[in-house]
């Protein structure tokens, strides 16, 4: 798929296909994740792919109704990121963010459907203490979100866009 339709196609998909995910398309949308950029070049960022049912119930259990879909993903991808590879705190919520972009945008690319899960909410503690302890992460390992990923079993309706006039500005905002 040309990678303009990759990106203006890209929706996000929560409801899959009971179908494993080969491991060579696991390894294309890892390619796509460590090729994006990041600040100073560090790529202070880990993934890790969970397929296991039990693991992704653990996880689950402390995420809100919504969320509860990502159960029944044949694959989640924690984007995370190592404290001990960024030099400056400033951008490690953006290097993984943008990595998790591209994951997103090459699952669309091969056919696959994937939604980006913010994983922790600053308001509720414990569920990042659930994935710390479920996913075994090191003191200094971080998770930023969890991207769920299938073979798309539904067809998202039309979504409401804000317009080009309220978003783009020229020059200066007014
Ligand atoms: C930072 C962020 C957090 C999100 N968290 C969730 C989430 O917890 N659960 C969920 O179902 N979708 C989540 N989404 C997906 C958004 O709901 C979705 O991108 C938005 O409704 C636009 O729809 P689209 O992705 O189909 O274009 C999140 C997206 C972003 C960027």
């Amino acid at each position: 798929m040309d990678c303009l339709k990759a990106i203006n196609t890209r929706r996000s998909i929560r409801k899959y296909k009971k179908k494993r995910i080969p491991k060579h398309l696991i390894k294309k949308l890892i390619t796509g994740a460590r090729n994006a950029p990041s600040a100073f070049n560090d790529q202070p960022w880990v993934f890790i792919t969970i397929t296991k049912q039990e693991t992704k119930d653990r996880i689950t259990a402390q995420k809100s109704q919504k969320s509860r879909f990502i159960k029944d993903a044949p694959l989640l991808i924690a984007c995370c990121y190592d404290e001990t590879k960024s030099r400056t705190k400033a951008h490690n919520l953006e290097n993984v963010a943008i990595a998790a972009e591209n994951i997103l945008i090459t699952a669309n690319a091969l056919g696959l459907g994937a939604c980006y899960i913010g994983a922790f909410d600053p308001d509720y503690p414990e569920i990042e203490k659930t994935i710390n302890k479920v996913l075994r992460l090191p003191r200094h390992v971080h998770i930023v979100c969890l991207i769920s990923i299938g073979y798309s079993d539904e067809k998202p309706g039309k979504k409401k866009m804000r317009s080009f006039n309220e978003i783009l500005k020229s020059e200066t905002y007014y």
